[in-house]
């Protein structure tokens, strides 16, 4: 871009005018800026203190101007936003997400999009409080900002704020956020689909109505602790190890990773103690009872006539069942919803959970937070791309939750003549957890740069963005999204990365394409299948496409 070509002869200091005036003077009377503070390269950003959510302070890969925006939404709301926007700009925006019912704004995501050049914002979304706790939802115009005012609201402003800034317009505008994240981006596509060029979206907290009411009723399976059918933390760990005993050959391949856990049919009575043991950890087995809801965790919530409720946690998740089933009653992200958002009963009794619940909940749509209008046509007519992942051992959200939104966007664009191929692609990852990591006996390739990926890995907090080592667009799906986007390249793989210690992205341990669904990958039989070109994409009648390089 010409002006920014020539700005950059003079020193970075007066290149920009980072100052509150300035941004000031570009906004409308309901915004006011907080901040505007010049950071220098390689320099820590400190997060304003009163950030509950997201309070650590990161690292910044390129000098930026940091500003923080307050918009106020209705008379008893506001939220506000956070920009950082670089001296030395990619001429793009980037927006990212939130988690779980988190508000504030989550400057380390913002951090990694600094590193690619992104004018880069985070919304807190109209609050400020930790991933699990609802109880700011009692005021219904915080919680409209949650469900999708403050996201909009901010990105339309930032996009002008940008332009004013920098005197041009972003080219591209992108979205990168996982679980409520991946929900955000899912909305935008959904309610707003002129807000984005491209929209990464990871295990999407999608169907907020059953998703927040299923986190009650699965937790409900393993109530009370007192209970003979109550499976303690301890035993989570042998239930993970059988599953790997039974299902890591089925794919072909025993290395840890169980490809397509639909593909093994696991059977739980094999964990049955034998006789009456004195200690379970140690016998490593499970009563009659806990098998019984071994059951319910892995089978669908289904309702009467075989209403489909909620998909089932995947064989392979309960590494990190202890968020959802390891405690004394539900995890926040259920019990809340249903007091704060739904109900405003903050005395509500998890044991009287039932399926009205699930059905009040569909009907009031607390703060038309759901995706489910899967008609997303629109967006595709105005050129979007929308790329979807999810990992196989997501102990939070259901795998299954996202291959269900797939194909319900399938049932409402198919018959109007619409393919989802060219601008739609959702990528199963076996081994991740949820938007991030891997259990530490499966060590699958996990990381490719999706949302909060890049906050998990280096010493120091904001340090890292992108893939380090393959800054490419077969190793990062943010740059994958930019080449499809851009240059029309759709990603037929995107290939993903475990290194040895992840923090430290020191020796690479493997690394493993993953498949547009409903391809899956397979091992050609040939060279190291922890090298990713060992490795080919193949549909279920088996075309495929080679992997290059
Ligand atoms: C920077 O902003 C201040 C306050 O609005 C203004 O007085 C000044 O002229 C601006 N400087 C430049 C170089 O734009
Ligand atoms: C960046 O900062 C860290 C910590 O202050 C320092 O160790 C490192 O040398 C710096 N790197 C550069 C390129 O300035
Ligand atoms: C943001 O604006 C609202 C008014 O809409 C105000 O109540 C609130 O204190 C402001 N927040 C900050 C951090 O200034
Ligand atoms: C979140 O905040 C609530 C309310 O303060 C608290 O009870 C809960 O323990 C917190 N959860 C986490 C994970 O910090
Ligand atoms: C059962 O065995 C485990 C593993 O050896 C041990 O950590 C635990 O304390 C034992 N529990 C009881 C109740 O003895
Ligand atoms: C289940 O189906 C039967 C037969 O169609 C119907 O009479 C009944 O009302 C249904 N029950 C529920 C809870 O939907
Ligand atoms: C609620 O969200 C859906 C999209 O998910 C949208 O189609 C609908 O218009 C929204 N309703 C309201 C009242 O905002
Ligand atoms: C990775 O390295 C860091 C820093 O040395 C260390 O704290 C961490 O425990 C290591 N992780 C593993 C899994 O070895």
């Amino acid at each position: 871009m010409k002006s920014i070509t020539l700005l950059s002869l003079l020193p970075l200091v007066t290149a920009f005018n980072c100052t509150t005036p300035l941004f000031q003077s570009l906004l409308p009377p309901t915004a006011t800026a907080l901040l505007a503070t010049p950071i220098p390269a390689n320099a820590t950003f400190t997060v304003p203190t009163s950030n509950i959510a997201y309070p650590t302070s990161p690292a910044l890969q390129r000098s930026v101007c940091a500003v923080q925006i307050n918009v106020t939404s209705s008379p008893t709301s506001a939220y506000s936003f956070g920009l950082f926007l670089p001296d030395d700009w990619n001429e793009r925006f980037l927006a990212v997400g939130n988690g779980g019912f988190a508000g504030g704004v989550n400057w380390l995501d913002m951090a990694a999009g600094v590193g690619y050049g992104f004018a880069t914002m985070s919304t807190d979304t109209g609050h400020n409080s930790n991933n699990s706790d609802g109880r700011w939802a009692l005021n219904k115009e915080a919680l409209t900002d949650w469900g999708y005012r403050a996201m909009h609201g901010s990105i339309v402003l930032a996009k002008e704020v940008v332009q004013g800034y920098y005197g041009s317009q972003s080219k591209y505008s992108y979205y990168s956020g996982c679980s409520t994240g991946g929900r955000q981006g899912l909305k935008e596509v959904e309610m707003f689909p002129e807000d984005f060029d491209g929209v990464l979206a990871g295990a999407p907290a999608w169907w907020t109505s059953h998703l927040q009411t299923w986190t009650v009723k699965v937790a409900l399976y393993n109530l009370p602790t007192t209970s003979a059918h109550h499976i303690p933390p301890t035993l989570f760990p042998i239930v993970g190890a059988e599953v790997l005993r039974q299902c890591d050959a089925q794919d072909g391949l025993i290395d840890t990773i169980v490809s397509d856990p639909r593909g093994c049919e696991f059977i739980p009575e094999e964990l049955l103690c034998k006789s009456a043991v004195a200690n379970q950890t140690e016998a490593g087995c499970l009563t009659e009872p806990q098998i019984e809801t071994l059951y319910k965790i892995f089978n669908d919530y289904v309702e009467t006539n075989q209403t489909f409720v909620f998909p089932r946690l995947e064989p392979g998740s309960e590494a990190q069942w202890e968020v959802l089933l390891g405690a004394e009653q539900p995890n926040g992200l259920g019990i809340d919803y249903v007091r704060y958002f739904l109900l405003n009963q903050p005395d509500w009794n998890f044991y009287d959970f039932d399926y009205g619940i699930v059905q009040e909940a569909d009907r009031v749509q607390p703060g038309n937070a759901s995706a489910i209008d899967f008609d997303i046509s629109p967006f595709h007519a105005r050129g979007g791309k929308l790329l979807h992942y999810h990992g196989f051992a997501d102990g939070l959200i259901p795998t299954g939750s996202s291959e269900y939104f797939y194909r319900q966007v399938m049932r409402a664009l198919l018959p109007q003549g619409l393919e989802l191929d060219s601008w739609y692609r959702f990528f199963l990852v076996p081994g991740m957890q949820h938007c991030q990591g891997t259990p530490s006996n499966v060590n699958a390739p996990w990381y490719f740069a999706g949302g909060n990926q890049a906050g998990d890995l280096g010493l120091r907090p904001g340090s890292v963005s992108g893939v380090p080592g393959f800054r490419d667009a077969d190793h990062d799906a943010l740059l994958a999204l930019m080449r499809w986007t851009e240059e029309g390249q759709a990603p037929e793989y995107i290939i993903a990365t475990k290194w040895h210690n992840d923090t430290l992205q020191d020796k690479v341990l493997r690394q493993r394409p993953l498949c547009p669904h409903p391809q899956r990958a397979q091992y050609t039989g040939y060279g190291d299948p922890n090298d990713a070109a060992s490795w080919k994409c193949s549909a279920k009648g088996g075309l495929s496409a080679q992997l290059v390089g």
